[in-house]
């Protein structure tokens, strides 16, 4: 019965919109990678590329299940919309980046970007890496490139219907995906520049210190003032006055904390992924250290 409260006129008309919405769609969601006139001549500088590839934690994500320091990947990821299997980015040609081009990898690590133009899942955190200068993140690439090639394949992420959740994430970029570039504020220090920099770019600090809005997008209105944890429990600490609540009582104070952690009793250092990015920063150099914690310890 109810079928014929429509009248083949609003029927037509009810195509015609399902229509005009999906071509709105298509068109808002398509992909908008740079093209190889953006990507500057690069000298590769191999150190500089292993320090970025450290605050940047890839092996956090990208470890292979046979040893956990060899970015292979294929070690599950956990996430609300189900497990992701982090890929393979050794050089090897077949299963990982070995025939990525340099423009490949700043569309990716930059626009969320496969070199087919599929929109990456933001739990890759290229909406902190889209700050970073290109020529660090180039430096990666040459990093990746210089490590033994392992072939691994990636496996299929185990989340329901992905390629409409691509396509829409085309959408989502319009909010979620933030392009400006890093730009040092010349009233504070060189360390507290560099320090400012490692954080929101590379270090994806904000990822999880940073509530959410209700479009998953970081709420910046609120940077730093703690988000939901990762492990679904309580809630990943604020960034804020950590010295004025007592928590550290200098940057040298938190520097011990980057270094040791629960291992000289500094506690909420461990838990939510905290361990790992603490054990990524450790390896950086003592002023590079230095220089988050002088950021870090100056949030009021
Ligand atoms: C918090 C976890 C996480 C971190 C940290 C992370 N990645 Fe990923 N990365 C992922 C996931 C998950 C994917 C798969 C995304 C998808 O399939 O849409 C991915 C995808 C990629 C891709 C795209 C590969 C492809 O085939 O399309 C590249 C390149 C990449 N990551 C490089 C890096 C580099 C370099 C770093 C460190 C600077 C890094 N990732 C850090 C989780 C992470
Ligand atoms: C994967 C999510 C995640 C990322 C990324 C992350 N953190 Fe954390 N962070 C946490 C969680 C969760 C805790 C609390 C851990 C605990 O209680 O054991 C924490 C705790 C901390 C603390 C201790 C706060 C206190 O009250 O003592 C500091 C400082 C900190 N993080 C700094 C950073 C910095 C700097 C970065 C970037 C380089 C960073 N975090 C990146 C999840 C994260």
């Amino acid at each position: 019965m109810s079928l014929y409260i429509f009248s083949k006129r609003k029927l037509g008309a009810l195509a015609l919109l399902a229509v005009s919405g999906l071509l709105v769609f298509w068109v808002a969601s398509a992909p908008h990678p740079f093209v190889a006139a953006d990507i500057p001549p690069h000298t590769a500088n191999l150190e500089n590329g292993k320090l970025f590839y450290n605050i940047g934690g890839c092996i956090s994500c990208h470890a292979s299940e046979a040893d956990a320091a060899v970015p292979a990947g294929g070690k599950p990821f956990a996430t609300p919309i189900g497990v992701l299997y982090p890929p393979n980015l050794t050089s090897d040609p077949k299963t990982g980046l070995g025939k990525w081009s340099n423009l490949d990898f700043v569309n990716a690590m930059q626009k969320g970007l496969h070199p087919d133009g599929a929109h990456l899942i933001p739990a890759f955190p290229y909406t902190s890496y889209a700050n970073m200068n290109v020529d660090d993140v180039l430096d990666i690439k040459a990093y990746l490139d210089a490590l033994p090639p392992v072939k691994n394949a990636s496996k299929q992420h185990d989340v329901m219907a992905l390629p409409i959740i691509r396509r829409g994430l085309g959408l989502w970029k319009w909010i979620g995906l933030n392009h400006a570039k890093f730009m040092a504020d010349s009233k504070q220090s060189t360390s507290w520049n560099r320090g400012a920099y490692l954080v929101n770019g590379p270090g994806h600090c904000s990822e999880c210190h940073t509530p959410r809005t209700i479009f998953m997008s970081s709420n910046t209105a609120k940077l730093f003032q703690g988000g939901p944890h990762p492990e679904g429990k309580g809630k990943v600490p604020s960034l804020r006055d950590l010295s004025g609540r007592g928590r550290y009582k200098d940057a040298k104070d938190l520097v011990l904390a980057f270094q040791n952690g629960e291992e000289l009793g500094y506690d909420k250092m461990s838990s939510g992924g905290m361990g790992e990015v603490r054990k990524n920063i450790s390896k950086l150099s003592e002023s590079d250290i230095a220089a988050i914690a002088e950021y870090v310890m100056s949030l009021k």
